[in-house]
């Protein structure tokens, strides 16, 4: 369980790692853990960090002594802060249970300091109040920038100087967007790294930390029938899609800027994507998988136009009531042109994948919303029961879904005879639905990473090297994009898509599942 991994028994070693330690530093002192949310005043911070810390702590995943402090510009008391963050936090655990007096305990941990983000003043008087609540024992201090990436810099440069731990360590868990093409990623990385060392930047996918997505893994290595299966030989395509049934709703201000090719697929469903493909790591460790996914990230063709499709969503009427279109929205521009949808085939130039499309879709204002992994089989090699599936082979395939979200999943479709005398083929699943398996329920993506980042475990961050390959793959495409002012697709919200993303699957002789 999650208690074992304790921070509290966390061992000397990681506090080394940072290269920060003093000589003064004795197993015997003890420690304590300061967490800052800059940028508490926003939606991330109300929506998922606050909670994710809440929950940590009602599973005693916490060390004895810590606190959190929230930092923004916003004015605010200790108290309103409290106030704020207490209506978001939930009893995940338990739903029916009263966890009042532990919620009341947490707030108690909980302060806020009011200043500016590039103001080092402002970031020595957060050291001196982190100091007097910490009480002279060595602080874990932990970062998290929830705040809009043009002021990160300024927020490291200030807390590095400022409010980093003098004997125990200083991390900071960095939110994407991380730049917004291989240039300013690398220019951003390039800055981070004045004040920080790689080990100290933990950039956050929150994807990484989805139970399914962790799971992939476990999948693939912990089984023996699926490894062997893994490759080429006997799979024809791999899908991962994602989709929402909204659309940007006020977040144009950001969205406009990087569109949905950056939002998610440079990001989660590559992500994904590596941890798919990746050859098996030489272990669990952090450094041994991030290799492997570098490895893979750089076998991939950098994606061309021709390979891509891209759409944004229009206005539609529908039972009476108005969607409106992207353009609507008042935070984005009335000529936009920035893609709400796209659909992509991107290939691995390895021995494994030579050639298996792997296909992506993701999309906001969709008709539902899913994130999904599908893998679709080859045909059966002189298949005798051919004449019970007609002229349409391609749906006697196997495939394996592996569903992210909603209502976790992991399913193979198989054939299967029907019961009776006569010789009827069906199309059936092998089901393992979690929520059947699994009563428990399952921890927010933000509680893994964040107790990760805690306990300095990095698997699931990622690393400078994995950026740059990952935008290497999609930056000559959003260039040409952006040259030649390509118009995407409408289509209505709520629908499912553009058309193009069919001709797209098709010209690769896949069928989006
Ligand atoms: P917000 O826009 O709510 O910004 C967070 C806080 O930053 C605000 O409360 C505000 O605090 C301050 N701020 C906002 N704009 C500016 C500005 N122009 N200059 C200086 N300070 C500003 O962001 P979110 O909470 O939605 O997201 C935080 C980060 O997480 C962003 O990088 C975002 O891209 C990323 N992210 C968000 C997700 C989400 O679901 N919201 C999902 C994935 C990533 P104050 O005015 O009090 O200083
Ligand atoms: C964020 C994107 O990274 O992920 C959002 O910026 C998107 O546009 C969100 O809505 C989806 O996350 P989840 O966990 O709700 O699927």
């Amino acid at each position: 369980g999650l208690a074992e991994n304790s921070p509290m028994k966390e061992p000397v070693g990681s506090a080394v790692e940072d290269g920060t330690i003093s000589s003064s530093y004795s197993e015997k002192s003890e420690s304590t853990l300061s967490m800052t949310v800059v940028g508490a005043s926003g939606d991330l911070a109300k929506k998922k960090i606050f909670p994710a810390l809440f929950a940590l702590f009602y599973e005693d995943c916490l060390p004895e002594h810590f606190i959190v402090f929230g930092y923004a510009r916003s004015k605010m008391t200790d108290e309103e802060l409290r106030n704020m963050i207490s209506k978001t936090l939930t009893c995940r655990i338990d739903k029916r249970e009263n966890c009042g007096d532990k919620m009341e305990e947490f707030l108690q941990r909980c302060f806020y300091h009011s200043g500016q983000y590039g103001s080092e003043e402002n970031f020595s008087e957060l050291d001196k109040r982190l100091k007097e609540k910490e009480g002279g024992r060595i602080p874990k201090r932990l970062f998290y920038l929830s705040i809009p990436p043009n002021i990160f810099v300024d927020v490291v440069r200030c807390a590095s100087r400022c409010a980093s731990s003098a004997d125990g360590w200083t991390r900071v868990i960095v939110e994407k967007p991380f730049g917004r093409d291989t240039e300013s990623s690398a220019e951003l990385t390039r800055c981070l790294k004045q004040y920080l060392t790689e080990d100290q930047i933990f950039r956050i996918d929150h994807y990484l930390g989805k139970e399914l997505v962790e799971n992939l893994s476990v999948l693939r290595f912990s089984n023996l029938v699926f490894e062997p299966l893994w490759s080429r030989n006997y799979i024809r395509n791999v899908q991962l899609i994602f989709s929402e049934d909204f659309g940007i709703e006020g977040r144009g201000g950001y969205f406009d800027h990087y569109g949905i090719i950056r939002d998610i697929m440079q990001n989660h469903l590559l992500q994904i994507l590596a941890l798919f493909a990746m050859e098996p790591p030489v272990s669990l460790d952090a450094e041994d998988i991030r290799n492997e996914k570098v490895k893979v990230l750089r076998s991939m063709r950098p994606l061309k136009i021709d390979d891509i499709v891209v759409g944004q969503y229009k206005g539609h009427s529908k039972g009476g009531k108005f969607y409106p279109a992207y353009i609507d929205d008042p935070t984005v521009p009335k000529d936009s042109i920035t893609p709400t949808f796209a659909a992509a085939a991107l290939f691995i130039d390895n021995a494994r994948w030579d050639g298996v499309p792997f296909l992506m879709k993701a999309g906001k204002a969709l008709h539902t919303t899913r994130a999904e992994i599908r893998v679709q089989f080859r045909h059966v090699p002189g298949n005798l029961y051919k004449r019970n599936f007609g002229t349409d082979l391609d749906k006697a395939t196997n495939e394996l879904v592996i569903r992210v979200q909603p209502n976790e999943a992991i399913y193979l479709k198989i054939n299967n005879k029907v019961p009776g005398l006569g010789m009827r083929l069906d199309r059936s699943d092998l089901n393992l639905l979690y929520k059947a398996r699994y009563p428990r329920e399952i921890p927010d993506a933000y509680e893994r990473l964040l107790l990760d980042a805690i306990e300095g475990e990095r698997r699931l961050f990622i690393r400078s090297d994995e950026l740059d390959a990952a935008w290497g793959i999609f930056t000559p495409l959003l260039k040409e994009l952006e040259e030649k002012k390509i118009s995407p697709e409408l289509y209505p919200y709520g629908s499912r898509g553009p058309v193009g993303a069919h001709y797209l699957a098709a010209k690769h002789n896949v069928r989006w599942g």
